[in-house]
């Protein structure tokens, strides 16, 4: 089991470390474990003058798997894009044509309350976001600044989507809803937008493939909209790189919060990435008092989709949910009645979890 450890920046770093420590405690043979630790984003400009150093790269192509925590830095958006951090993650993506990314939103019972909604709206969630993660505006060409007529400087990039860009997502989020409840909501912008006009039909023109699969088809204004009244309505969500960037942080919030969340990275090179859905939150790296789960349960579901291993996964989410459940937190999901810990913490209770089990 090839795994490429890519902590990266701020607390990336303290959440990778809990995932690693939990990995080793779950799986059957840990002598298997081949883990290789290799700087990305602020911590590769550092080392190696790239955010996303040759050696980085190339570890991570001849991987099974990768565990990302987090990259970037402060302003980091002033640098050019292959100097800046924060970009490493989008680099390695596409360099990996990594293009569908899995966001499972789901609700433990321990932290219903912990949700900014009421208990009775988020009763029971259990949604996937899979967002196309290699097109859209975030690579569309072209893109840059320009000075037009009148002197101003203009910003602008280009949303795209090709045929087959839409069909190969596509066909993952009919899969994806098979192997769940069987319904798969296509959101999309086709009110106003000829890319996501494009969109709509691809998806519909697939759907004829999964007759056991229920589609519907949402704007993704109404879609929002939707994830705030009635977000247990929802099975499997398929959508554009941009919306999806933002519905699966709206999805987070429903969980309590956004530390929770994991997620898992496929395309068509056979390695996957796993990163947890937050970003490097540099107001809190080094206190030890950043979230951890949303690491681990990357691990987690690495163990499914890499290594086809759901044993292990399950283990990894009953540990999780003994820990919740015996009342320790981090401190952002702290409530009456239950503790706060600190991110090492909560990841050795996390293994202790695993002993006992
Ligand atoms: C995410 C993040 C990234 C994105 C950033 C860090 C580039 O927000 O994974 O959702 O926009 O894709
Ligand atoms: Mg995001």
């Amino acid at each position: 089991m090839k795994i490429v450890v890519m902590p990266g920046d701020g607390i990336g770093i303290e959440v990778t470390r809990q995932a690693v420590k939990v990995l080793k405690a779950a799986v059957p043979d840990p002598g298997k474990l081949d883990l290789v630790e290799v700087p990305v984003g602020g911590a590769g400009l550092e080392a190696a003058g790239d955010p996303l150093p040759p050696d980085s790269l190339k570890a991570a192509q001849q991987a099974d798997a990768i565990l990302f925590g987090s990259a970037g830095m402060p302003g980091d958006e002033q640098l050019p894009y292959d100097k800046r951090p924060g970009a490493s993650l989008l680099r390695l993506r596409k360099a990996l044509d990594l293009y569908a990314n899995f966001r499972p939103a789901t609700v433990f019972p321990e932290l219903i309350g912990a949700s900014t909604l009421r208990p009775e709206v988020i009763e029971g969630l259990d949604l996937m976001i899979l967002r196309e993660l290699s097109g859209d505006a975030y690579f569309g060409e072209p893109r840059g600044f320009r000075t037009n007529e009148a002197g101003e400087r203009v910003g602008f990039n280009t949303i795209s989507y090709s045929e087959s860009e839409v069909r190969r997502i596509a066909h993952a989020g009919f899969k994806a809803a098979r192997a769940r409840r069987g319904k798969l909501c296509s959101v999309d912008k086709a009110n106003v937008l000829e890319s996501m006009v494009l969109w709509r039909d691809v998806v519909t023109e697939v759907g004829a493939e999964y007759p056991d699969v229920e589609l519907s088809h949402l704007f993704v204004d109404a879609a929002a909209m939707m994830l705030m009244r009635a977000p247990t309505r929802f099975d499997v969500i398929v959508t554009g790189n941009v919306f999806g960037d933002i519905l699966s942080d709206a999805a987070a919030m429903l969980t309590g919060s956004i530390g929770m969340l994991p997620s898992a990275s496929l395309g068509s090179s056979g390695v996957g990435l796993y990163e947890p859905v937050h970003g490097t939150a540099p107001d809190i790296a080094g206190r030890d008092i950043a979230n951890p789960f949303g690491s681990i349960l990357s691990a987690a579901m690495m163990m499914r989709y890499s290594f086809d291993d759901q044993q292990t996964e399950a283990r990894i989410l009953a540990a999780v949910r003994k820990v919740l459940a015996d009342g320790w937190r981090t401190a952002d999901l702290v409530q009456p009645g239950t503790r706060a810990i600190g991110t090492e913490a909560i990841g050795d209770k996390v293994v202790d979890a695993l002993h006992g089990s």
